[in-house]
């Protein structure tokens, strides 16, 4: 009898674990996402940055909720490219601080590249970030 209790637990907490698991995990969105909050959208792929945390990038996610766009309200929203609070949309691509920006981390990844490989990545014009 007492065994029995005891799987029927062990049955629950599988099932209860599982099913938080389902509930929680979060799916990156497939390749070729468009940051869509400037004139010329870049495009951005989950499959490159695979091996960084979600939260690398999504810093404010609590792993569980829902993963918000960098320029919702009261995030990253001011479109101003010379604005140089957290606000500013341009600076949280492209600035360096504690946290890595598009350009802060291509930049450090580029170190260890060739020349046209770290041009690819890091430049304004003609780049992967915009082509
Ligand atoms: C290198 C940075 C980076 C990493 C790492 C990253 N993402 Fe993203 N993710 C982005 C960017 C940039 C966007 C586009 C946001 C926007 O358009 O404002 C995005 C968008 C999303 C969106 C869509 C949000 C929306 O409302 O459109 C989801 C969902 C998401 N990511 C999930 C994940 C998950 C899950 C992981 C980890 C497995 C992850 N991301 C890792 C940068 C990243
Ligand atoms: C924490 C580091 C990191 C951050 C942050 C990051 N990247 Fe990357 N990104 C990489 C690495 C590493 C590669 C792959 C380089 C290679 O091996 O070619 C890459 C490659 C790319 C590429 C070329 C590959 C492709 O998918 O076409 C684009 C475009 C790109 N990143 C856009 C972005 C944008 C836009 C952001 C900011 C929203 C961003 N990245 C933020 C590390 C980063």
């Amino acid at each position: 009898m007492k065994k029995t209790l005891f799987m029927s637990l062990i049955c629950a907490a599988i099932v209860c674990a599982f099913g938080l698991a389902t509930l929680y995990a979060a799916d990156a969105p497939a390749d070729g996402l468009k940051m869509e909050a400037t004139k010329n959208p870049v495009v951005f792929n989950h499959s490159a940055h695979k091996k960084y945390d979600c939260k690398e990038c999504h810093h404010t996610w609590d792993g569980a909720g829902a993963i918000q766009k960098c320029s919702d309200k009261g995030c990253h929203d001011n479109m101003d490219k010379k604005d140089k609070s957290v606000h500013a949309y341009y600076k949280a691509m492209h600035g360096k601080g504690k946290l890595s920006t598009c350009v802060s981390c291509h930049k450090d990844v580029a170190k260890a590249m060739d020349k046209d490989a770290k041009k690819a990545l890091t430049s304004c014009k003609k780049s992967k970030c915009h082509p």
